[in-house]
């Protein structure tokens, strides 16, 4: 038989989704599994977003421009301007999804055996699109202690080598729920003027911040014009991770004309999204309003809850829908495992992300979990409930 490639083999398998064969079987065994381990919102996509794709009268469904709609780029700008992101639509090209955007920043910025520094934990998929580009992460570990905080930036500096391109920097973060200070965020940019290196700032989570704190993005820092890369997404910010449209962001001309090369070998973003994607540019103000209203307090119900089990440390979260806490067992992934095959609360059960898929380093997370705050809040209380017995009966085992 024909060898698989060695990049091929060392793909990461998602940490998120290798538990889903357990939870398969513990769904068809009829218990009730209450999901805290993916970024799945629940909330209602804008009706503006769905109606533009149903009033549509399209007869050819084509390609689009590779950048995407012109008028969805423009609009975007807009958007952007009044996120204080002064981009013009020919600094932007439209991905599918951000997951896309984060593809073509590595393939743009990095050649194989490129480093890139990345603060740990990270979002996970960050491995894969490295493993894809025979890129080496370079983790830097931030700590739960300070709520993962930018480990300082002396430890950045030790890192850096002669391969290393780029800093990825995902604001606010998944996992952690880390929200970069204005301070931070210039610290940062101050290190790669310093080192020449690019920085690409994951900031899909822009509009979820918490306590009244702004995001600050990379893209705010005029110095950093030719060093910055943006990657974005309406998944989450529109409850809209099925559109599959994301994008590329950066005021460096050449990273914009190397991106779209890799953006016209893929041909085009999916058409009936953009158009989703566009309207959804107009959706009310109210929406984000109540929507974060509803993340503040699950995630105050998530944080409260779990400062109230024995034995549970939590870093509570300024920004996006996750938060990393430490749980007094040894293994999480084991613990993860035992939740879904072994363990029922009056036939129910929760299913968590084991967090040492999020860090590169080994042997680290091991008795953290990552947690979606995306239930309603009657199920997240539940499922709080069926986590804290589930504990305590772990740990008399
Ligand atoms: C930090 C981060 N970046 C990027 C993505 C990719 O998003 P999408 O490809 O759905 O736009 C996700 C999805 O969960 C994410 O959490």
């Amino acid at each position: 038989m024909p060898s698989i490639s060695k990049k091929g083999l060392s793909m990461p398998e998602s940490p998120i989704r290798k538990l889903v064969p357990f939870a398969e079987a513990a769904a068809k065994k009829g218990k009730k599994i209450y999901q805290l381990n993916i970024g799945q919102p629940d909330i209602k996509t804008p009706d503006v977003a769905m109606q533009a794709v149903k009033d549509n009268s399209i007869e050819v469904l084509s390609y689009s421009h590779s950048a995407g709609f012109a008028s969805y780029r423009e609009k975007l700008a807009k958007y952007y301007e009044r996120n204080d992101i002064h981009v013009s639509a020919e600094e932007i090209i439209v991905t599918t999804g951000g997951s896309e955007a984060l593809l073509f920043a590595m393939g743009t910025i990095t050649d194989p055996g490129d480093e890139v520094i990345i603060p740990e934990p990270f979002y996970a998929n960050y491995n894969g699109f490295a493993t894809s580009s025979g890129v080496t992460i370079v983790p830097i570990e931030s700590s739960i202690e300070n709520n993962f905080a930018l480990p300082p930036i002396s430890e950045f500096e030790k890192l850096i080598t002669e391969s290393t391109k780029a800093i990825l920097l995902c604001n606010p973060g998944n996992p952690t729920g880390y929200l970069y200070t204005k301070e931070e965020v210039q610290q940062i940019a101050d290190l790669a003027l310093k080192h020449d290196l690019f920085v690409v700032a994951d900031e899909v989570y822009r509009e979820f911040t918490y306590d009244g704190v702004k995001h600050n993005s990379i893209m705010s820092i005029p110095e950093l014009a030719n060093n910055a890369i943006m990657v974005d997404s309406v998944s989450k910010r529109f409850s809209m991770c099925g559109a599959r449209i994301g994008c590329l962001v950066s005021k460096n001309k050449e990273v914009i004309t190397t991106a779209m090369k890799f953006a016209q070998a893929r041909l085009s973003p999916p058409t009936l999204a953009q158009i989703a994607s566009e309207a959804a540019l107009d959706t009310p103000q109210e929406y984000f309003e109540e929507v974060n209203e509803e993340y503040t307090l699950r995630r105050n119900i998530l944080v409260e809850g779990l400062e109230k089990i024995e034995g549970v440390n939590v870093a509570k979260p300024k920004g996006a829908f996750y938060c990393i806490a430490e749980l007094p067992i040894e293994s999480a992934d084991d613990f993860a495992q035992w939740l879904l095959e072994d363990f029922e609360y009056e036939g129910e059960t929760v299913m968590v992300a084991p967090a040492a898929g999020f860090y590169s380093t080994p042997n680290t997370g091991l008795n953290q979990v990552r947690i979606a705050y995306v239930l309603k809040r009657e199920n997240l209380e539940r499922a709080l409930q069926i986590l804290e017995v589930a504990i305590k009966e772990y740990t008399s085992k």
